[in-house]
């Protein structure tokens, strides 16, 4: 059921008006695995073909336009697909509808599958044995999302210390409590992928969580961020409906009464958002 929430056009649309761009460091840590594998390709070659698994709208899927001689992102939603084919159009860039079951590509000839914030609608096992057929010798899979790691306040372009977090927490507890009894993929996404890294098997396997990267945004822009992603939504609807306060401005209002912000709009009040990856790594 959950996958079928991207499905959904509110939910489609809402996911596209308000996504942010993921920060660089997990681009270059890719990069460098790729070179790594293949030592012959300096970090300025092309390499022939990325699949991108679960693509969504594809907008994060040209971060690596510059890289591959060819891209394919595909995803199970083929109005997440039409949307993609609208939006994010690039000219070595394809979306096509598609699933684990059957990588769109041929055995040994795919240097990278990247999926992000996707593997917990996928049977892994299915996954890995595709990838597996498809990946080169010196390719690799990706497979990565990010949890919050803290959250401070920007003034007048300075770096406030005082860090929101305590309160920040606070809502993030709640919906991990929450996804925990309702939706068991979110939750898999809250625990960093550990069943999927354990689900993982067959192939040389590595995973990496001390990536860091930081996003520059509005506390406003923030809301809608985490409310375009339809599980979290969900969770916020949910506490609507039984009429408890919501937890995600009960913490927004806390964090600027810390800071002494609460004149200030939402949109006023700029932080810095640290985001901390979980990459999970495997090649043949
Ligand atoms: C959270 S979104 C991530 C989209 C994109 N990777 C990004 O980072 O913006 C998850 C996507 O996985 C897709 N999805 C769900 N089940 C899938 C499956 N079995 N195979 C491929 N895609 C799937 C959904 O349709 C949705 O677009």
């Amino acid at each position: 059921m959950e996958a079928r929430l991207y499905e959904k056009q509110d939910a489609v649309k809402k996911f596209e008006e308000n996504t942010v761009e993921y920060p660089n460091v997990l681009r270059k840590y890719i990069i460098d695995c790729l070179a790594q594998l293949d030592p012959d390709k300096t970090h300025n070659r092309r390499y022939d073909l990325m699949l991108d698994a679960g693509c969504g709208n594809g907008h994060h899927t040209s971060i690596f336009a510059e890289q591959f001689k060819e891209i394919i992102g595909f995803d199970k939603s083929k109005k997440q697909i039409n949307l993609a084919n609208k939006k994010n159009v690039h000219c070595n860039i394809q979306y096509i509808v598609g699933d684990e079951n059957k990588l769109p590509a041929r055995e040994n000839t795919v240097d990278l599958i990247w999926s992000m914030f996707s593997i917990q609608y996928m049977n892994v096992e299915t996954f890995v044995e595709e990838c597996k057929r498809v990946l080169k010798p010196t390719g690799c899979a990706i497979v990565a999302g990010f949890s919050y790691a803290d959250i401070t306040v920007l003034r007048s372009g300075i770096h406030e210390c005082d860090s929101g977090m305590p309160a920040f927490a606070k809502y993030l507890k709640n919906s991990s409590d929450w996804f925990k009894s309702h939706i068991a993929t979110e939750y898999e996404v809250i625990q960093r992928y550990t069943n999927v890294f354990q689900k993982i098997s067959g192939v040389k396997k590595s995973r990496k969580d001390d990536l860091v990267g930081t996003i520059t945004l509005s506390l406003d822009k923030l809301r809608k961020f985490i409310l375009s992603v339809p599980e979290w939504n969900e969770f916020s609807k949910w506490m609507e409906m039984h009429h408890e306060p919501d937890p995600l401005n009960q913490s927004i209002r806390e964090m600027k009464r810390m800071w002494n912000l609460e004149n200030k709009d939402d949109n006023e009040v700029i932080v810095l958002l640290k985001v901390s990856f979980f990459a999970l790594r495997f090649s043949k």
